[in-house]
């Protein structure tokens, strides 16, 4: 779905968009000088080191190092690429991007009429639980179930009526086709092949939303015990389960307050944490986790809280996400509550501050299933201790962080009464036969504290001087051709300055707009440009200190490459090899000219 966009398209996006009220959306800025400063949304911390520049409309984090414009904040916010950052950026900032491709437009359009038949069908089933009679039995259930008025509103809950088709004709006369009825799973073909029939039929209706908050399928719970207890819609081209969560498109902005999204088993329970005021909540749909449901949410958080019912099939369900949870760099944790009650039942019965604490009180996903694989009792005879070592190594094995790994491994002898070497050892081999390869150095990148303190990782000598050249040349055009003439991409040490000098000078060739240095969708890049970005200009003369820099730039280059000489040359003598040596000495001597 990502097409090319204009650059000319996306300067007009970017520039139509303030950084401080987008950003103010997400996190609480206060004013500080020219600036704003707040929380970092991308590390945790106490103090602020969030700093966004409305004059420059940029934002840098002085902690991780992230940085960058609109689009990256968007990008790291959300998980988005950078096409979809621009699009989803270009309504806000009144830009249309003309869409191109005709497949996609097709596709979006055979989508429409089954939204407008959800759309529909909801607007009926909430206005029979309202005013039908046969509502009645509903309503008072809902009551009894201590589901108020006000959250009926606010879920959009309704009822579908006992008769066989009384939501088909309804919308046959709303002008809705059967073929977008069928393919939306509204009715079902009879088996005689002959008409239609209402999937949903005395029932209460929970609406599933997508992200838009449009109608993308409906879940239909029976008024007593009888079974099935929910009918589903069917997967459709608007309804994916794995790719939705209920609920979700209200807890959104929950979760960015709350730092967490809490997940639960059913509507009723994602619908009663609403209720009571826990904002963050959202169900999955009747599906376990799927990699789609993650990638949903790591749009809005990495940590989750999981919480359910200790006796229910939840608990083996969580125990199978850990490893996605894990793979995803996502920090889950499970809150379990008294045996037999699921959240809703919990709220209704504890009340919120109990739930609260339970929520407090939440274990680390991998702690929980160390216990719960261990069992209650101490485990005697080996073989089950070799089972519970086979099932959590592979998790522990894919932590991205050593530190963290180990001290599982520790963790796990413990448990178990095991020599913590020999689960070390075991490690080992696993990780040599199976390949499997911590991932510490991506996982870095991810989270962008790549370039967190250039300082300490520059350690050479020069390092001073080829930041202040690059911060400079960026923020002065013609210093940045002066230094041109002067040094190329190899003279820098630094290897993300050598990459930026390149860039530098590439757009200085190629006679483009100096500003299109800034236009990078490289995250990395992002942060230095508004690291160096955010930093004034205090250098008192900048002929002095561009001079200075140079000099210092050229002789610790001369100093190194003298160095590697030498060392070449020692070898060259040491084989007796004559014409190396001359050819080297010469060197030597037009480096020290
Ligand atoms: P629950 O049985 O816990 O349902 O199933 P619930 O929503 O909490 O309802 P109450 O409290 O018993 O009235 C959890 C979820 O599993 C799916 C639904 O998504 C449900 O919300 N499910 C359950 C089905 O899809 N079909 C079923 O028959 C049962
Ligand atoms: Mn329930």
């Amino acid at each position: 779905m990502e097409r090319f966009i204009p650059d000319e398209l996306i300067d007009r996006i970017r520039e139509g968009v303030d950084i401080v009220s987008l950003i103010s959306e997400h996190l609480s800025l206060k004013k500080t000088g020219q600036n704003y400063t707040g929380l970092c949304p991308f590390h945790s911390e106490k103090t602020p080191s969030f700093v966004v520049s409305p004059a420059k409309q940029i934002f840098h984090c002085f902690g991780c190092g992230a940085g960058g414009n609109v689009f990256h904040f968007l990008m790291k916010n959300e998980n988005l690429t950078f096409p979809q950052a621009v699009r989803s950026l270009s309504e806000r900032a009144g830009v249309k991007i003309p869409e191109a491709n005709k497949r996609d437009e097709k596709i979006e359009d055979a989508k429409e009429p089954l939204y407008k038949a959800n759309e529909l069908t909801m607007e009926f089933f909430s206005k029979n639980l309202a005013e039908a009679k046969e509502g009645e039995k509903a309503r008072q259930y809902l009551e009894k179930r201590g589901i108020e008025k006000k959250t009926i509103q606010e879920f959009n809950i309704g009822y579908s009526l006992p008769q066989w088709d009384a939501a088909y004709r309804h919308l046959r006369q709303k002008g809705i086709d059967t073929a977008a009825l069928e393919k939306a799973g509204l009715i079902i073909r009879k088996d005689s092949g002959d008409g239609f029939y209402d999937r949903f039929r005395d029932r209460i209706i929970f609406p599933i939303f997508d992200l838009k908050k449009k109608v993308i399928g409906f879940g239909g719970r029976v008024l007593d015990s009888s079974l099935p207890k929910y009918i589903n819609s069917p997967e459709s081209p608007i309804y994916i389960k794995g790719e939705n969560l209920y609920c979700l498109e209200k807890a959104r902005q929950e979760i960015g307050k709350r730092g967490y999204l809490l997940i639960v088993e059913g509507y009723l329970d994602a619908i009663m944490t609403y209720q009571k005021g826990i904002r963050n909540a959202s169900a999955t749909l009747g599906t376990a986790l799927t990699p789609g449901n993650l990638r949903l949410i790591k749009r809005f958080t990495s940590n989750i809280v999981l919480v359910f019912d200790p006796d229910s099939a939840g608990k083996k369900a969580a125990i199978r996400s850990a490893s996605l949870f894990i793979e995803n760099g996502m920090k889950a944790k499970v809150a379990s509550l008294t045996e037999g009650t699921d959240p809703d039942t919990f709220l209704r019965e504890k009340g919120v501050d109990a739930f609260v604490d339970k929520l407090k009180n939440s274990e680390k996903l991998l702690d929980f299933v160390i216990r719960e694989t261990k069992g209650k009792e101490a485990l005697s005879s080996i073989d089950e201790k070799v089972r519970v070592v086979d099932e959590v190594l592979p998790l522990i094995n894919r932590l991205p962080n050593k530190i963290e790994r180990n001290a599982y491994v520790r963790r796990l002898a413990e448990e178990l009464q095991l020599d913590e070497k020999d689960i070390f050892a075991e490690l080992e081999n696993r990780i040599q036969k199976k390949g499997y390869k911590p991932e510490d150095k991506k996982q870095s990148l991810k989270t962008g504290t790549a370039h967190n303190g250039l300082q300490k990782r520059m350690g050479h000598s020069g390092a001073k001087a080829e930041e202040m050249l690059i911060h400079l040349m960026l923020n002065d055009e013609s210093i940045a051709k002066r230094v041109k003439d002067h040094l190329s991409p190899d003279d820098f040490k630094e290897p993300l300055f050598k990459r930026l000098t390149g860039i530098i000078y590439n757009v200085i060739e190629s006679g483009r707009e100096f500003n299109t240095v800034f236009k990078t969708e490289d995250a990395e890049m992002a942060g230095l440009f508004s690291a160096l970005s955010m930093r004034e200009l205090d250098y008192d003369d900048r002929e002095q200190s561009f001079f200075d820099c140079i000099q210092k730039i050229k002789g610790a280059g001369m100093k190194e490459r003298m160095k590697d000489l030498q060392e070449k040359l020692r070898i060259a003598e040491k084989n007796g090899d004559k014409d190396s040596s001359r050819q080297i000495l010469e060197k030597m001597k037009l480096l020290k000219q």
